[in-house]
């Protein structure tokens, strides 16, 4: 589906508010040192003008949710009531966290019934720009609102709060009056081709923002992709950014990129460093479709007094593979329309003619679609793992490994990246091969899983134990 304004609500469209610093609920903290994070329905107008507003689900009443800051190292404890009609829970993607707070429903906790509370608390092991987003029944939890950031100070001075903005980019189906399309949720054309699309973007839940910088100062930025199935297509080098980091993992150096555009799949980050230039307004543009649409800008004024250094960030100290020792995996992903027809297996039994649209099972990791009963593996702590995932299906997959960080060795018909830097989730392209490494050292029971919410649900995603 294409994002193209014009393509989209062509009737009266009013102006967009401008020149709101898009901001966060701030977060309550309980007396007993508790954030309090209640997930609930909340109205949010999601299109620009006079449009009504949608009933979303929330974390505190607002998608996304309240940005949770914290500093590296901290004790984090959350206590999350559900307020909503469904059970569900809380994962904090990206973090290396103890298994018991992975917030997995039906693989590391039981769901939160409706009126329940869990309470989450963990140690945030590194420094960098997380997310967190609802775990059961992700392609509606999350394609409704459940999600908001998290971030993770260094210990030591870098950007400070006016130059370290957090932009959370969603895509929302919207239908006819700018309203989410809660029709087409669950729709079998989206689960079996590319996942659920949508027709507009936001920015920290607004539409088309206007941010204001100020010429020669060091900005850090934090994109999150929080859309279900979005792969964002962008250009940073359109207003001379750098890279910073990857799924919240610094670089040893803030990096030029050298190809175009640059991809960031579902669930994935990247922080930029973007220092504006005089007269360089510029803007966040999407440009997967017929021409560039911009969905957030940025207004560059005045000039800078401070001649302040550039912060410089440290890379998170995480195990290295060690390659020779590694035990090896592979992944077969298959299945999807367009796909090679083999088997899948879904609870034990092998799916024919009306068992796919009947359990909505199309894809599968190995033949199996889903969880089944063992782990894809069973790692010793502190082995190294080196998983081959091969593409055998038409369309491309964010993977992503629940509870590690890990590189990327080979990819097939592309260089990798010098330095190897840590990711949590990566895409993999129609057709292609990826080789990625991690040592195995937190115990417990982990997803591995595509992170297009609806390939996730109807068969890609598997589980591996740490010992
Ligand atoms: Cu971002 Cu299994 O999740
Ligand atoms: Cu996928």
């Amino acid at each position: 589906m294409r994002i193209n304004r014009r393509d989209f609500l062509k009737t009266s469209l009013g102006a967009a508010t401008l020149g709101t610093m898009p901001g966060f609920l701030s977060i309550s903290y309980a007396k007993d040192g508790f954030i309090e994070i209640r997930a609930m329905e909340a109205e949010q107008k999601l299109y620009l003008g006079d449009v009504p507003s949608s009933t979303l689900w929330t974390y505190n009443g607002t998608a996304p949710g309240p940005e949770i800051r914290v500093k590296q190292g901290d004790r984090v404890k959350v206590r999350f009531v559900n307020e909503l009609k469904e059970p569900t829970s809380i994962h904090w993607h990206g973090i290396r966290i103890a298994n018991d707070m992975d917030g997995v429903s039906g693989l590391t906790q039981d769901p939160v019934q409706p009126g329940e509370i869990f309470e989450y608390d963990f140690v945030v092991p590194d420094a960098g720009t997380y997310w967190y987003h609802a775990h059961n029944k992700s392609w509606n939890q999350v394609g409704r609102g459940l999600y908001g950031p998290l971030i993770v100070e260094e210990p030591y001075p870098t950007f400070d709060p006016d130059h370290d903005l957090t932009l959370v980019i969603d895509d929302w189906r919207l239908n006819q009056q700018g309203q989410l399309d809660e029709r087409s949720m669950g729709a079998m054309m989206d689960w079996s081709h590319g996942g659920r699309l949508g027709n507009w973007l936001t920015v920290n839940g607004q539409s088309m923002p206007d941010f204001e910088l100020t010429e020669g100062e060091a900005y850090r930025l934090r994109l999150i992709n929080v859309c279900n199935a979005r792969i964002l297509e962008m250009d940073p080098n359109r207003f001379d950014a750098k890279i910073l980091a990857y799924d919240g993992q610094p670089l040893a150096k803030p990096k030029v990129l050298t190809y175009q555009p640059f991809l960031l799949g579902s669930a994935q980050r990247v922080d930029l460093l973007v220092i504006p230039k005089a007269g360089g307004d510029f803007a966040l543009e999407e440009l997967s479709g017929r021409e560039p649409f911009p969905y957030a800008t940025f207004k560059v004024t005045g000039s800078s007094n401070s001649a302040a250094p550039i912060p410089v960030l440290k890379p998170n100290k995480i195990p290295e593979p060690n390659l020779d020792s590694a035990k090896h995996f592979k992944l077969h992903m298959t299945g999807g329309v367009m796909g090679r027809i083999d088997k899948i297996i879904y609870k034990g039994k092998e799916l024919e003619g009306q068992d796919f649209p009947r359990t909505k099972q199309f894809w599968a990791f190995n033949t199996i679609a889903n969880l089944a009963e063992d782990p894809f593996f069973a790692a010793n702590r502190d082995e190294t793992i080196v998983i081959e995932m091969i593409n055998d299906t038409a369309f491309a997959h964010a993977m992503h490994v629940h509870g590690h960080h890990f590189q990327i060795l080979e990819r097939e018909g592309s260089v990798v990246d010098e330095g190897r830097p840590w990711k949590d989730t990566f895409l993999i392209g129609p057709e292609q091969t990826t080789k990625i490494a991690f040592v195995a050292d937190n115990p417990g029971k982990w997803l591995i899983h595509c992170h297009m919410l609806e390939h996730a649900a109807s068969g890609m995603t598997t589980w591996f134990t740490v010992a």
